[in-house]
């Protein structure tokens, strides 16, 4: 089939590397010239596992072109999603402007049918505006249909999340558009749920708002846990077990950051208040992630007393590991909080050092994790990297001023950490003094 992607973040990147790879003939288009350029010679925006393989495997087969040109691709296409930018406004709701324009400019461009596919996360009715626009400045009588297919994939398992859905959800009214967009999923293996447009935006909203209230759930049970003397990690493996709750995002830490969870999480709080609905266990979702941030430079401040001058190692800037995204990455306020009460940072991060710099001043990047322990006298965790689990702790505890680790992912075993001799505070999780 014929697909066009219009914008190439990480969703629209990654849906237009699938359905290139599945057969299809694919074009991303993307108002950003040099990313455009970089694409078409195979040079990734983002670090994503087997996205360059895949794009670059594409593009050699002809499946896969990325052009600057929204109206080529438009042209192109049976089927044309709509993946630009959705990012929140000042007060929390999403702003549809990207969206608005791509509708407009299909408007202008579609001269026979087409179906207009959205995949980001936008608020309930989206679907709906984006129909009335393109009707309200359509010049000829052309037909069209517009689907809500919400996008479930995860940062650092983008392509993984896209090849093999838990679930696919297609929200529309119309036969037609229903069948080709079975047809364009035929060859992915997942139950298909197929709705009207507004519960398939729904679904979107309730999924990622649910799996946040999970992460600040465990979080606040971890809190209670430190309270009672408890540990956090067996409680949430004792849950686990209970298929109805289920062992994943259950990892207490120092809360959830993304592009995703924080902003989708404060614009349903706003979509729920648009239709009359206060819903406070959401906005406790987000003042729960809150705190937990405060709540570990608190627990540093404990650890190592008053931060002023003393040289802080950290391990890990990225939101979270296998991606070098560091928009709204929890690392982002507790360093800035830190450098405040006068704290000298060196930090290391495997891939996420190049976006940090942009948002993080005075920090001092280091070329390999044990650089960041010379003469700390502390060490954070704040990505849990597989590589920092390999690292060699006596070596640590050489280079280190004092051996202090304060953990916010509960990466290591406080019983190791205890007989290798550190001072050890992790989250939910009794001191090891
Ligand atoms: C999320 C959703 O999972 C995905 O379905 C949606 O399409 C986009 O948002 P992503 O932002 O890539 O994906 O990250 P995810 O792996 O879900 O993690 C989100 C945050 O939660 C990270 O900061 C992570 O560190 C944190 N987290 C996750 C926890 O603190 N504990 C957990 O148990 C799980």
């Amino acid at each position: 089939m014929k697909i066009s992607v219009i914008g190439t973040g990480y969703v629209g990147l990654a849906t237009a590397t699938v359905f290139a790879e599945l057969g299809n003939e694919v074009i991303g288009a993307d108002i950003d010239k040099e990313k455009i350029e970089k694409l078409n010679k195979g040079i990734m925006p983002i670090y994503e596992p087997g996205l360059k393989e895949l794009v670059e495997r594409n593009i050699k087969k002809k499946r896969l072109a990325f052009t600057n040109d929204n109206k080529t691709a438009i042209e192109h296409a049976d089927i044309i999603f709509i993946c630009v930018g959705t990012p929140p406004k000042d007060n929390g709701e999403t702003d549809l402007k990207y969206v608005e324009k791509v509708a407009l400019e299909i408007a202008s461009t579609i001269k026979s049918y087409k179906v207009i596919v959205h995949k980001s996360t936008v608020p309930v009715e989206t679907g709906e505006k984006v129909k009335k626009i393109i009707e309200a400045n359509i010049k000829k009588n052309v037909d069209f249909d517009v689907v809500s297919n919400p996008e479930f994939l995860r940062e650092g398992s983008a392509i993984k999340d896209t090849m093999e859905p838990e679930r696919i959800v297609i929200g529309t009214d119309s036969k037609r558009a229903s069948e080709m967009m079975k047809k364009l999923y035929s060859q992915i293996k997942a139950p298909m749920i197929i709705t009207d447009v507004r519960s398939a935006e729904l679904i979107k909203h309730a999924s990622n708002s649910f799996l946040a209230t999970k992460i600040s759930f465990i979080n606040a049970i971890a809190r209670i846990c430190e309270l009672a003397g408890a540990d956090v990690g067996k409680v949430a493996e004792g849950m686990g077990y209970d298929k109805r709750i289920g062992s994943s995002f259950l990892n207490a830490g120092i809360g959830y950051g993304g592009f995703c969870f924080p902003k989708d999480v404060q614009a349903f709080i706003k979509i729920a208040e648009s239709y009359g609905y206060d819903f406070q266990m959401l906005k406790a979702t987000h003042s729960i992630n809150e705190q937990q941030k405060k709540f570990f430079v608190e627990k540093i401040k404990k650890a190592l007393g008053n931060p002023n001058n003393k040289k802080i190692g950290v391990l890990g800037l990225a939101f979270k590991p296998n991606t070098d995204d560091m928009r709204f990455a929890p690392s982002v306020y507790i360093l800035q909080e830190l450098q405040r009460l006068g704290a000298i940072i060196n930090a290391y991060d495997p891939e996420a050092m190049g976006k940090a710099k942009s948002l993080l001043n005075s920090i001092n990047f280091c070329k390999e994790p044990y650089d960041v322990c010379i003469n700390a006298e502390a060490l954070l965790i704040l990505t849990e990297w597989n590589e920092f689990k390999e690292l060699d702790l006596e070596k640590i505890k050489s280079l280190m001023k004092h051996p202090i680790i304060i953990d916010g992912r509960n990466m290591y075993d406080p019983k190791l950490l205890r007989e290798k001799g550190f001072r050890y505070f992790s989250i939910g999780r009794k001191d090891v003094v």
